[in-house]
């Protein structure tokens, strides 16, 4: 299938590329670069051995959109762009709403006037807010999203399920089909270690923080409670590697194939990690030291949060083949090649 990756050139969609070369999909990558670096997609080109066609292009920036659109005629578009983080999503709320929403709404509009109704769509287990059960199922209410970042998803989740709903009342011949992945926490990197997760100033998420530290760049983890209701009182998480998450895409198609109207799967590995967990995995698999104190809860955090993904593998025949040794193990190879990231 000829496939549109918008945000192709950051962490998630740049190991999606690789997967979805690898099964066969032709590819073209529009990216504005506002938080990824053009040398990630030579470097997938080294990877897979094949040209990837890329456009700097915002995707608010309709004419520029619909150019590159108009001219592929393609089959689905995997839909990464966009900003997130969290912790900045509280400051810079206008610039999140702006950038996620606005610019969702102008590709959407872009593909259906071009017929090309199918989406897959990066969403977050943020969605959940504080869930009140764990592990959490597709069929989990959403809660309530602490911040601007988590409501553009839970919002554009919305938007996009009411655009397909109207298709259905209307009786559209040619109507959406939707698949809405809410993402765990994905980390790890491509076995190569020649990309990976390149975050600008302090990591905010736990495994770059860790891998920070370990190559000398920071001094200590601060691990931000212990006083938690879990077997060690540090937060608990469903931690995916990023190449199983890719492959996640890869499947997903098969929905988009059989015309699925809406679909939401978790991609999770429903298996839930403690922060002390992860850093004794680390230093254990890697060999190396990552020093760390405890500090105060961080604010908007939750006790546990950890996925049942068993709809994916019931749907799709997905899950996810990497535990958190490859993790680990992949998190530290990319870091540890690249200390400056995507700088050459
Ligand atoms: P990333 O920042 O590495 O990738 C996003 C890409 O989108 C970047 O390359 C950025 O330059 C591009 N982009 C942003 N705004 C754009 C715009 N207006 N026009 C064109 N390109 C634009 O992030 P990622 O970790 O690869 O995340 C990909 C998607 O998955 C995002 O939508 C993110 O919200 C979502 N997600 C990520 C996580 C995570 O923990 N990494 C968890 C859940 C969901
Ligand atoms: N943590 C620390 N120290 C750090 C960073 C994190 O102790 O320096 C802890 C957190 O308190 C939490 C765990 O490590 O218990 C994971 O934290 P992350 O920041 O790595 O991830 P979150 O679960 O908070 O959030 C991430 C993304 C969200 C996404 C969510 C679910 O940042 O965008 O996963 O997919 F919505």
């Amino acid at each position: 299938m000829k496939i549109l990756v918008t945000g192709g050139a950051g962490y998630i969609g740049s190991h999606t590329v690789i997967e979805l070369q690898a099964a066969g999909h032709d590819v073209v990558v529009v990216d504005n670069l506002v938080n990824s670096s053009e040398i990630a997609l030579k470097r997938v080109e080294k990877i897979t051995g094949k040209e990837i066609p890329f456009y700097k292009v915002d995707i608010r920036d309709r004419e520029s959109i619909d150019r590159v659109v108009h001219q592929f005629k393609f089959g689905c578009c995997i839909h990464f762009a966009g900003l997130k983080a969290v912790g900045e999503s509280v400051f810079l709320p206008w610039e999140y709403y702006n950038n996620n929403i606005t610019g969702t709404l102008v590709l959407l509009d872009v593909l259906k006037k071009n017929s090309c109704k199918n989406i897959i769509f990066s969403s977050s287990a943020t969605v959940y807010g504080n869930p009140a059960v764990v592990p959490i199922t597709e069929e989990c209410p959403k809660g309530e999203c602490t911040n601007p970042y988590g409501q553009t998803k839970s919002m554009l989740e919305q938007v996009m399920m009411d655009m397909q709903k109207a298709d259905v009342v209307s009786s559209d011949p040619n109507p959406w089909n939707i698949v809405l992945l809410r993402y765990f926490n994905p980390i790890g990197a491509h076995k190569s270690g020649t990309i990976g997760e390149n975050p600008n100033g302090v990591p905010n998420n736990l495994m770059p923080y860790i891998t920070q530290v370990a190559v000398g760049k920071l001094e200590r983890l601060g691990i931000f409670g212990c006083d938690y209701d879990t077997p060690d009182g540090t937060g608990v998480r469903d931690y995916i590697h990023v190449v199983d998450l890719a492959r996640g895409h890869v499947k997903s198609l098969k929905a988009i194939e059989e015309k699925c109207g809406v679909e939401i799967f978790n991609l999770g590995t429903g298996v839930g990690y403690s922060v002390l967990d992860v850093v004794k995995a680390f230093e254990e698999e890697n060999g190396v030291k990552v020093p760390y104190v405890i500090k105060e809860r961080r604010a908007g955090d939750i006790a546990e949060c950890y996925s049942d993904p068993s709809k994916a593998y019931e749907k799709l025949g997905w899950k996810a083949e990497y535990g958190i040794v490859e993790m680990c193990r992949d998190s530290w190879k990319w870091q540890k090649n690249n200390p400056n990231g995507f700088e050459e």
